[in-house]
């Protein structure tokens, strides 16, 4: 096997305090945003992340300069020198991640074409991209799909459009945004998704001159405009990973304090915290006053000791439970007592790493059936997508081999919390999402090692 491995002594309870940053998920977008800009952009408190780097690679082929501000995390882009990077180049890129589909629209408004590279990303299910280009071939683009990756044009520009997605998709929808914020007219997005990091978004783009209304029942109207300046923005907080470390402190019956995690991103994810029996207080931030130094805000999560509660969950679109929350906190379910059921509605298959969490001592099993109240797009199609868990069990340590970023992040938990000592394989893949996990780990007291 590799040598990218994490020796982890397990059994201890995580405790004391981390911070995230800038939501990688939002983070990546504003930087491809920055494409679309006649002046150059600054983007705050951008973790230092695989996926991160991806982008500013992808940027620096296409002509845009990217540096490193004053502040640590702070990053400006020049886009005053966009221009076209050969197929070759930028195939180096190929398979490393899904952001390069989202450079579609800002390169076909920039440059009249585009090549997008293979996608990577995590292997949770198909990942089709059909969506997207349907999106844009509304618009008016011309997409040619090759062996090599595809290849864009727009001849005649690209004009607004009106278009319904079939389900509310993230990626989707930031496509359709990058893309009708500078096409000639307006566009109407019915069926659109409207995640915090998409809201952000807007509000980046909305700082660079695009006029976008979001209107109720997920309908977003653009009205495009003929050019964009560069932006200042400070992103929102990574809720993904603000989640996974409440997850690991509910687990490994500990205490851990997420400074900079927000509160109204977080909801739904602290119902279901509390409802299985963990704790938590927010605490608000304060600005520096004369006298008083002023207060990072962050949320405070812990095991309160005794036995924790099953539940039933269905992972949703905003503002449901998050499909990425889901891995983190089915190991603290493995420990409640009882029967909880997870429906995991927005991926196929994302409960595979269920088998490693049973090699540890758990009781899940899957099913092909919705499971939760509501039937799902999966429900008939064959994909064990629902999963039973009968708790507490105890874990023991296990050998484990990381399949993709959340589950990763769930099998280093399991480990975290099973007695004994476990080998965690492709740690490395957990660097794509969370910033420095491995010294995070070690404030937190984790006694882990690489051999
Ligand atoms: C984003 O992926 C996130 N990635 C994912 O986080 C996150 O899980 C997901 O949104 C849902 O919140 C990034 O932002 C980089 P989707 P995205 O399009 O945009 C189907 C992580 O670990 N679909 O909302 O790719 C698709 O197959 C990652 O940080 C189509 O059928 O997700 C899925 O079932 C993992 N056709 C559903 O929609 C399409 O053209 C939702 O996918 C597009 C999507």
């Amino acid at each position: 096997m590799t040598d990218d491995v994490l020796v982890v002594h397990g059994g201890t309870p995580l405790q004391g305090r981390i911070r995230v940053r800038g939501a990688k998920n939002l983070v990546s977008k504003a930087m491809v945003a920055a494409l679309l800009g006649d002046s150059p952009s600054r983007l705050f408190d951008v973790p230092k992340i695989r996926d991160v780097e991806v982008v500013r690679g992808l940027l620096g082929l296409h002509g845009v300069k990217v540096t490193d501000g004053d502040d640590d995390g702070e990053l400006i882009f020049d886009p005053a020198n966009v221009e076209s990077a050969s197929t070759d180049q930028i195939n180096v890129h190929a398979g490393s991640s899904r952001i390069p589909i989202l450079f579609c629209g800002p390169l076909l408004h920039r440059l009249g074409h585009a090549f997008i590279p293979d996608l990577g990303g995590c292997h949770i299910g198909p990942r089709p991209i059909d969506f997207h280009l349907q999106a844009l071939r509304e618009f008016g683009a011309t997409v040619d799909k090759t062996p090599e990756g595809l290849h864009l044009s727009a001849p005649n520009g690209l004009r607004g459009t009106k278009f319904a997605l079939p389900y509310p998709s993230v990626g989707a929808t930031e496509q359709v945004l990058l893309t009708a914020v500078m096409a000639e007219g307006v566009t109407e997005l019915r069926n659109a998704a409207v995640e915090p990091e998409i809201i952000d978004l807007i509000c980046v783009l909305q700082k660079m001159g695009a006029i976008i209304k979001v209107h109720t029942d997920r309908v977003i109207e653009i009205q495009g405009v003929p050019k964009l300046h560069g932006y200042t923005h400070r992103p929102i907080p990574d809720r993904i990973e603000a989640a996974s470390w409440a997850a690991a402190a509910l687990a490994t019956r500990g205490h851990v304090e997420v400074l900079g995690a927000e509160q109204a991103d977080m909801m739904t994810f602290l119902n279901v915290f509390r409802s299985v029996g963990g704790e938590y207080e927010v605490t608000d931030a304060r600005p520096p006053k004369l006298g008083h130094p002023g207060q990072e805000g962050g949320i405070r999560f812990w095991h309160p000791g005794g036995e924790l509660n099953a539940v039933a969950l269905e992972t949703d679109v905003h503002p449901g439970f998050m499909t990425d929350w889901q891995q983190p906190l089915v190991v603290a379910l493995t420990q409640a007592r009882g029967l909880s059921i997870v429906h995991e509605t927005v991926y196929e298959q994302r409960l595979g790493y269920t088998e490693a969490l049973n090699s540890m001592g758990a009781n899940i099993q899957v099913y092909r059936d919705c499971l939760g109240g509501t039937p799902c797009r999966f429900g008939r199609r064959n994909f064990k997508h629902s999963a039973v868990i009968a708790g507490p069990s105890k874990l023991h340590a296990a050998d484990l081999v990381i399949p993709d970023l959340r589950a990763g992040f769930s099998h280093l938990i399991a480990a975290l919390a099973a007695e004994g000592t476990s080998r965690v394989y492709g740690v490395d893949l957990i660097n794509r999402g969370y910033e420095d996990f491995e010294a995070k780990l070690a404030d937190l007291g984790a006694h882990v090692e690489r051999p």
